[in-house]
């Protein structure tokens, strides 16, 4: 497939942004790009007329296979109580868990289908999807399948990550270790043996685990040879993602909390900051990530969704980008590199995220001139077409 006419944000080093180019597909792979006056010529080339091209969009945070809503929990914080005071009610994550282990995986994967559907429908090609709604070694399996069982459904990459430390649940209260010990830790095993798991997550929070607990499953996921990344410093700061970059962590996210020691070390291992603008809206958080401060270590950052039923019921990526702009200050350029390029680094891959040869061909075509035109409109996302792996949408 010939590509023709197309205005290109690349997410390369080199000429970021080229008009009037030409790119060429073969299998799964970009096998040529660059400007029309030497595009090669052919039959059947497809002519975008100008719009734009980037990678296809990647979503690189979400907890998308999960059970029933938390509607009534957005009410209760609407009348003032805070994202602790419901978890500690018996509400939050926990009533998440009590939904998602009475669903059967073909009840979670028709509900995350049509959440996956939607995303689709906004330009992405890559999703990173959780587990972490489980808590038993069973249920957590179960989501990790259904995660596995998205990709044979829909045109789209999965990077499944296992996030068994994200709650103690009931049965465990008071009990974190030994939840550690007996599921966790087990399941960690399960998920590897059965190929259900590419990375493992942790809650490292005073309403979940702390650092010396989130550290002992990093140990193990290390051994192995998973890498790891950590939701950290959202509602405190634990020193969390530091943590993350002691084990050498793909990703560290949220970050509102983050301090500057925490910025050097994420700085100094390469560590991705996932910054995670729907979360921050939904709680009515007030301390925006250290964004300015993330710039000057040089940490990458990297927008997500957070897609999950209490904190960030979303699934448009667009949005996530437009709310890091007005939220966060952070630019149209940062954040397109943050749903592209920077994501696929967060996820360890190196093999898209950017329009160059060799790369998977995995695009998304917009009824757009300007990159910020992505991020500046507000529910309205104006994708044109969507290839994944070569393959054009129907
Ligand atoms: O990314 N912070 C922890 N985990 C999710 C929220 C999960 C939930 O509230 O169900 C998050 O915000
Ligand atoms: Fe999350």
């Amino acid at each position: 497939m010939l590509l023709t006419h197309a205005t290109l944000a690349t997410m390369t080093d080199r000429p970021d942004f080229v008009e009037d180019a030409a790119i060429q597909l073969e299998g799964e792979r970009i096998a040529w790009v660059g400007p029309m006056s030497e595009a090669p010529v052919r039959d059947g080339s497809v002519n975008l007329g100008g719009r734009l091209v980037t990678p296809g969009l990647i979503d690189c945070h979400t907890h998308l296979v999960h059970g029933g809503n938390r509607a009534r929990e957005f009410k209760m914080r609407l009348d003032g109580a805070s994202y602790e005071e419901v978890a500690q009610a018996g509400g939050g994550i926990v009533s998440t868990v009590r939904a998602t282990r009475a669903a059967s995986e073909a009840d979670l994967l028709s509900s995350a289908l049509g959440r996956l559907d939607r995303m689709l429908a906004e330009g992405v090609t890559t999703v990173e999807v959780k587990s972490g709604y489980g808590l038993t070694v069973a249920d957590e399996l179960k989501l990790l399948r259904v995660a596995r069982a998205l990709e044979r459904a829909r045109p789209v990459t999965v990077h499944a990550t296992l996030l068994a430390a994200h709650a103690v649940p009931p049965e465990f209260k008071g009990r974190a270790d030994d939840y550690l010990h007996e599921v966790c830790i087990p399941a960690l095993h399960a998920a590897h043996a059965e190929g259900l798991v590419d990375s493992v997550d942790g809650f490292c929070e005073g309403i979940a685990f702390s650092p010396a607990q989130i550290e002992r499953v990093f140990v193990e996921a290390r051994k192995l040879g998973l890498p790891v990344r950590l939701h950290a410093e959202q509602l405190s700061n634990l020193g969390g993602a530091a943590l993350a970059a002691r084990h050498g962590a793909l990703s560290a996210d949220h970050l509102e909390y983050l301090d500057a020691a925490g910025a050097l070390a994420m700085a100094e291992a390469g560590t991705v900051a996932v910054i995670l603008p729907g979360a921050f809206y939904t709680l009515r958080e007030t301390q925006p990530p250290p964004i300015d401060l993330l710039r000057q270590h040089g940490v990458r950052m990297a927008v997500a969704t957070d897609c999950n039923p209490g904190t960030a019921p979303m699934t448009s990526l667009p949005l996530a980008m437009n709310m890091a702009c007005t939220l966060f200050r952070m630019t149209p350029d940062e954040v397109l590199a943050g749903v592209t390029t920077h994501a696929a680094a967060a996820l360890g891959l190196s093999d898209r995220g950017r329009i160059a040869v060799g790369q998977r061909a995995d695009l998304a075509i917009w009824e757009a001139r300007d990159p910020a035109e992505l991020s500046y409109r507000i529910g309205a996302t104006p994708l044109y077409a969507r290839i994944h792996g070569g393959r054009l949408d129907a």
